[in-house]
C-alpha cells in the first residue's frame, strides 16, 4: 500500500498530539470528578456535624432542612435501632445499611460518601449520602445517626460545565494540531523533495549540485553525504573524460605515426610495380623500405613496452652493479652515431660507481637520454657525469645542443611529444615515445629525473637512483 510520506508524517504527529490531549482530558475530568465528590462529601459531613454539634434538636434539624432544601440536600435521622425518627412519618422506615456499617457507626466511625439509587422511602433517585453517628451526652452511649444526602444530578451538573469547556478546548486543540501537523509534515517533505530533485539532477548528469547543510539533524547528514557522493561522482566523471581524451589522442597519434612510414613504403612499392625506379636506385629503395618497416616495428614494440610498464606488467630485477661499466659500454656503442654529427661524447665517472637498479632497464633509460642528446646536438659536446652522494647515485647527461623553452620542457614526458614536429631528423626514428618510457621506468624504480634546458644553450638531464 502506497501512502505519501506527507500523510504518514501528518498522521503520526496528529496521533501523538491527539493521544496526549485525550489522556490529559480524561485525567483532568477524573480529577475534577473526584474533587467534586470530595467537596460534596466534606459539605455533607459539615452539615451533619453542625446539627449534632451541641445537641440534637428536632427544631434545629427542621430549620436546617428548610435552608438546605433548595440545594437539594435532605437530612434524615435514625435511632440506634436504625429506625427513622426524622422526618417523622406514620410508616416505619429504615436506612437499610449493612450490619457492618451499623457497627462502624456504633464505634463512632462516620460512613464516607456512598451512592445509592433509591432514597429511604423507596423512590428511584440517584443520591450521594454520608452517615454521621451521635451519642448521648451524659452516658456517651450510641443513640443513632444522621444521614445527609444530595442528589447526584447536582454534582454532575457542575461537572457538565467543565466537560463542555474541555470539549471546546479539545476542538480547538484538534484544529491547532491539524494545522501544526500539516506545517510540520510539509516542512519535512520539502526537505526530502529538495534531496530528491538534487538526485534527479545528478541522474541527468549535472554534477555541480550541492545541497545546503545546516548541520541540524539526520537530513543534514544525508545532505552532507549526498554532497560528498556528488563530489566523487564528479571526480570519476572527469577522470573518465580525461581517460577518454587520452585514448582518443593516443589513437590519433599512433595512426599519425604509422601513416608516414606506410606512405613511404607504399610509394616505393608502387614505383617498383610500374617499373618507375631506375635499376641503380632499386637497392636504395629496398633499404628505405626496410628502414621504414623497422621504424614501424620499433613503434609497435615501444608502445607495447610503454603499456606494459604503465600497467605494472613488468617486474624489475633490481640489483646493485657497477654503473661505470654500463656507461662505458653505452658510450662506446653510441660514439659512432655521435661522431657522424660531429659530436664528442665525454664520460666522467669514478670506475667504482655503483647503482641499484634493473640492469637492462637502467641501460634503456641512459641510452634513450643520450640518443636524444645526440639527436638534438650538432658539432657539440655531450658529457656523461656519474657520482654518488649520501643516499643515491647520480648521473647527469649534458649536451650543448638546441635546448628547449620552459613550455617545451613541460611536455617532453608526454607520449608522441616532439618539440618541433617539422624537424625531420630521423637519426633515431623520432616517435616521441622515448622520454615517456624513461619517465615510467624511473618512477617504477623509485628514482627521479629532472631536466634543465635553455634554448640554444643545451639540455641537462639528471637522474638519481636511491641506494638499496
Ligand atoms: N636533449 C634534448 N635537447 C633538446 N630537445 C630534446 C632533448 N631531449 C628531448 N627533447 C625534446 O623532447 C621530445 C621528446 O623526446 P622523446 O625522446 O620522448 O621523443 P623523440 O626523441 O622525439 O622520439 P623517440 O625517442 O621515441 O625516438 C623530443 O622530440 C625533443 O623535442
Ligand atoms: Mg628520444
Amino acid at each position: 500500500m502506497r501512502m505519501n510520506y506527507f500523510y504518514q508524517q501528518m498522521l503520526a504527529f496528529f496521533a501523538v498530539v491527539m493521544t496526549v490531549l485525550i489522556i490529559l482530558g480524561f485525567s483532568f475530568l477524573q480529577f475534577a470528578r473526584n474533587t467534586a465528590y470530595q467537596s460534596t462529601e466534606k459539605q455533607l459531613f459539615g452539615y451533619a456535624e453542625s446539627l449534632i454539634d451541641v445537641d440534637l434538636q428536632t427544631e434545629k434539624i427542621e430549620n436546617g432542612q428548610i435552608i438546605l432544601k433548595n440545594q437539594g440536600v435532605s437530612i434524615f435521622v435514625f435511632d440506634y435501632k436504625d429506625d427513622m425518627i426524622y422526618p417523622s412519618t406514620t410508616k416505619k422506615y429504615v436506612s437499610g445499611i449493612s450490619d457492618g456499617d451499623l457497627n462502624k457507626l456504633k464505634n463512632g466511625e462516620p460512613l464516607t460518601l456512598s451512592q445509592r439509587s433509591t432514597d429511604f422511602f423507596g423512590n428511584q433517585v440517584d443520591t450521594a449520602i454520608v452517615y454521621q453517628p451521635f451519642f448521648t451526652q451524659s452516658t456517651g452511649e450510641f443513640s443513632g445517626f444522621i444521614a445527609v444526602s444530595a442528589p447526584i444530578s447536582t454534582i454532575e451538573a457542575s461537572l457538565k460545565d467543565i466537560r463542555n469547556n474541555l470539549f471546546s478546548a479539545f476542538v480547538f486543540s484538534l484544529i491547532g494540531a491539524t494545522i501544526a501537523s500539516y506545517l510540520f509534515a510539509k516542512f519535512q517533505v520539502s526537505r526530502i523533495n529538495r534531496i530528491r530533485s538534487a538526485t534527479h539532477k545528478v541522474a541527468k548528469g549535472d554534477f555541480n549540485v550541492q545541497l545546503e547543510n545546516r548541520e541540524m539533524d539526520e537530513f543534514d547528514d544525508l545532505a552532507a553525504d549526498f554532497n560528498s557522493m556528488v563530489d566523487s561522482l564528479k571526480k570519476s566523471q572527469e577522470e573518465i573524460e580525461r581517460q577518454e581524451n587520452r585514448r582518443r589522442q593516443f589513437m590519433a597519434d599512433a595512426a599519425h605515426e604509422m601513416r608516414t612510414p606506410l606512405t613511404t613504403i607504399n610509394g616505393l612499392l608502387e614505383g617498383i610495380e610500374h617499373d618507375m625506379i631506375p635499376e641503380n636506385q632499386k637497392q636504395r629503395s629496398i633499404q628505405l623500405m626496410q628502414n621504414e618497416t623497422r621504424r614501424l616495428i620499433r613503434l609497435v614494440n615501444e608502445n607495447l613496452d610503454y603499456e606494459k610498464i604503465r600497467s605494472n606488467q613488468i617486474i624489475l630485477q633490481k640489483q646493485t652493479f657497477n654503473a661505470y661499466e654500463v656507461l662505458e659500454m653505452i658510450v662506446e656503442q653510441l660514439e659512432v652515431k655521435a661522431n657522424e654529427s660531429g659530436n664528442e661524447l665525454i664520460l666522467d665517472c669514478p670506475t667504482d660507481l655503483l647503482v641499484f637498479a634493473d640492469y637492462d632497464r637502467f641501460s634503456q633509460i641512459i641510452v634513450n637520454i643520450i640518443q636524444n642528446a645526440i639527436q638534438f646536438t650538432d658539432n657539440g659536446k655531450i658529457s656523461i657525469t656519474g657520482y654518488s652522494d649520501e643516499n643515491e647515485s647520480i648521473i647527469k647527461i649534458k649536451d650543448s645542443g638546441i635546448g628547449m623553452s620552459a613550455e617545451e620542457v613541460e611536455s617532453i614526458w608526454e607520449r608522441y611529444y616532439k618539440a618541433d614536429v617539422s624537424r625531420k631528423n630521423t637519426k633515431y626514428g623520432e616517435s616521441g615515445l622515448g622520454l615517456a618510457i624513461v619517465q615510467q621506468l624511473v618512477t617504477l624504480h623509485g628514482a627521479s629525473v629532472t631536466v634543465e634546458s635553455l634554448p640554444g644553450e643545451g639540455t641537462t638531464f639528471t637522474l638519481s637512483f636511491p641506494f638499496e
